[in-house]
């Protein structure tokens, strides 16, 4: 998808001005096409945990990525960003989210994952289609989506007290509402989900 999203992209920002490339962990939807970003944005850097910079990405790079540790914020001038480590949330040992603080959005990465062709930004419930979605991935391949660890809630209630505006979801529509309300509603949806034994086979 690099020449389609490069395209959308360009719409918004001359790529030669790009100055930073981020991602929740490493996995092709995320930044399978970061070396292409680079070639075509030299001024760009790469933003992404420690843990991701020294398991995956420095080595995919072939350069030194900007690793942020729990909490640590980078500003873009305009835009202040805040780094919220979370370990296998939705999945991936280096994952985690960053929050804008100015606009109070969570950049989500695949939380509130929703399918079919939706709207951009939606004030209506995200959680309930998220959790249908989930539902019919547990059916085929994808199953087993986000893993359910002791670790699941701490995240969630972590990014819940952040009291974001605008949940900015990855795939599906963008939400604007009680957005601390629809992170707790996402947890009791992983947990019913994920959360139980799997089915002997
Ligand atoms: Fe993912
Ligand atoms: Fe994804």
């Amino acid at each position: 998808m690099f020449a389609e999203v490069r395209e959308a992209v360009s719409k918004l920002i001359n790529l030669s001005d790009l100055r930073h490339i981020s991602f929740s962990h490493f996995e092709s939807d995320e930044c399978g096409s970061l070396n292409e970003w680079l070639a075509v944005a030299p001024q760009a850097g790469v933003v992404c945990s420690q843990v991701g910079a020294l398991v995956s990405v420095n080595d995919f790079i072939g350069r030194e990525a900007r690793a942020l540790a729990d909490g640590e914020v980078f500003a873009t001038g305009s835009y202040r960003f805040r780094y919220c480590q979370t370990p296998h949330l939705p999945h991936g040992w280096d994952a985690g989210v960053l929050f804008e603080e100015t606009q109070k959005t969570l950049l989500c990465s695949d939380l509130f994952h929703q399918t079919g062709d939706v709207e951009p930004l939606t004030e209506s419930d995200v959680v309930a289609r998220s959790h249908q979605a989930m539902l019919n991935y547990q059916a085929g391949i994808l199953a087993d989506y986000v893993p359910y660890t002791p670790l699941t809630s701490k995240n969630l209630r972590k990014l819940a007290e952040l009291k974001p505006k605008t949940l900015a979801i990855m795939h599906g529509s963008s939400f604007r509402g009680d957005c601390a309300r629809a992170l707790a509603e996402l947890e009791q949806a992983f947990k019913q989900v994920f959360g139980r034994e799997p089915a002997a086979k």
